[in-house]
């Protein structure tokens, strides 16, 4: 059988592991991984399954006939790269990649590609670089403890010798150290680019939410940008931020955001922190579900652990988003709409037709304004400074003037209240 030399044919493995994460139904586990490798567009995935297993085995994974079983399968189908959701120690990658003759790459491996190929601010590419390297370190160290237990047997035919591996260790860490000095700039930069940003006069809207949740798809249908916007996970590594106008008003900042994904590898975190830091700025955040999603609710849960664990609490406003409302059947759609019409932090859109979109800008435009209080500031006449400042917000109602200074009555978000502190 021919094929493009271009693609490379993969297959996809779930291992259904009795007794770990019940709370996911291993075909929508599965699933969303068949989507992650779809990302990766070199990448031909021409099957998939979920394989049960009571435990894993140390060195190969799963059983002998299991191995047997799929390596005919991967044969029959000219697999070249095998997939598999889940952890792999490097000792059942070497070993699985001979019994089948085939590349192998974990979760964490696959993510990690996806991520480096939709990094696009020097920051996230540098995030990612960190933990590649970080990934490859602890397998070589792994790598090297198994050999070692191998000693005096064949074990080092073909595999670097103990020199090599210690060589390549302190490369990676010479290269780690030289990347950490780089992303430190990087951040100062993008500190002062945010100073910057911050000096907009209007308030930041974060768009949040679970991968494939329809973020940018939203994003491009408010701002009518072309942020990639494709049925690829991950589409957007890098926050985007663009000022626009919405129809009931207000200028606003939309800022969309990496999605969310269960069981991030730990070596990622860091990286994917990096790019939701804009989140913290927000003075109101849209949680988009894709609330067709069988596992919606697991979905959001996860979304709100990720938040609470990057310090958004319950300081700032939160609208949910439910999306995709056109994919439910016409009972669903009415029992979504009842009760996202009984409580007003929630409203049932779709980004795709369009539907409910106006009602959601209303609700924003009002939250918006509702968390704006009124106080007066006093200045004297050396602050002159910190008067622009808030002429150039926007947030002045009202001033007078006298012998001692300016009195302004102002009305502003918590964000400005904050920030005008640090003038
Ligand atoms: P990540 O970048 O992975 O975080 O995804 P995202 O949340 O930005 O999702 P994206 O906007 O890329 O949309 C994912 C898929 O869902 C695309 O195929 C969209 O066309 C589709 N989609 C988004 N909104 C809707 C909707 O309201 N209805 C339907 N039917 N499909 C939608």
């Amino acid at each position: 059988m021919e094929h493009d030399a271009r693609v490379t044919r993969a297959w996809v493995l779930h291992p259904d592991i009795t007794g770990a994460d019940q709370r996911r139904e291993a075909s929508f586990a599965l699933e969303e991984a068949v989507s992650l490798a779809a990302a990766l567009p070199e990448l031909d995935v021409v099957g998939s399954n979920t394989v049960r297993l009571a435990r894993p085995h140390p060195g190969m994974l799963f059983g002998s006939g299991k191995i047997e079983e799929l390596k005919q399968l991967f044969h029959d189908n000219e697999v070249e790269l095998v997939l598999i959701d889940g952890p792999v120690s490097p000792v059942q990658q070497r070993n699985l990649e001979k019994a089948w003759k085939v590349k192998l790459l974990d979760r964490t491996g696959l993510i990690l590609e996806i991520f480096s190929d939709r990094a696009r601010t020097r920051e996230g590419v540098l995030q990612v670089e960190m933990a590649a390297l970080s990934y490859q370190r602890t397998r070589l160290v792994r790598a090297w403890t198994h050999l070692e237990r191998q000693r005096g047997g064949l074990g080092f035919v073909g595999g670097p010798g103990e020199t090599q591996i210690e060589a390549d260790r302190r490369a990676i860490d010479d290269q780690l150290v030289r990347l950490r000095r780089q992303l430190s700039k990087v951040v100062k930069t993008r500190e002062l680019h945010r100073k910057a940003r911050a000096k907009v006069p209007f308030p930041i809207v974060a768009l949040v939410g679970y991968t494939n949740a329809g973020k940018s798809t939203l994003f491009n249908r408010v701002t009518g940008a072309d942020v990639m916007a494709k049925d690829m996970l991950f589409a957007t590594l890098d926050p985007t931020m663009r000022a626009v106008e919405l129809p009931s008003g207000p200028e606003v900042i939309l800022s969309d955001t990496v999605g969310f994904i269960s069981d991030l590898p730990t070596e990622l975190v860091a990286a994917f922190r990096a790019t939701l830091e804009e989140v913290l700025a927000a003075d109101l955040i849209l949680h988009v579900r894709d609330i067709a999603h069988p596992e919606t609710d697991i979905q959001a849960e996860d979304v709100h652990d990720i938040l609470n664990s990057l310090g958004v609490g319950s300081g700032t406003p939160m609208i949910e988003v439910w999306n995709k409302v056109d994919l439910l059947d016409e009972d669903r759609q009415d029992a979504m709409r009842t009760r996202a019409g009984r409580d007003d932090t929630i409203f049932a859109v779709s980004a795709i037709t369009g539907e409910g979109l106006d009602d959601l800008f209303t609700a924003i435009a009002a939250s918006l304004d509702a968390e704006r209080s009124e106080e007066t500031v006093d200045l004297d006449f050396s602050q002159g400074k910190q008067r622009a400042w808030l002429f150039k917000e926007g947030v002045v109602e009202e001033e007078t003037q006298d012998a001692n200074g300016f009195h302004l009555r102002v009305k502003w978000t918590a964000r400005q209240a904050r920030k005008f502190e640090t003038l």
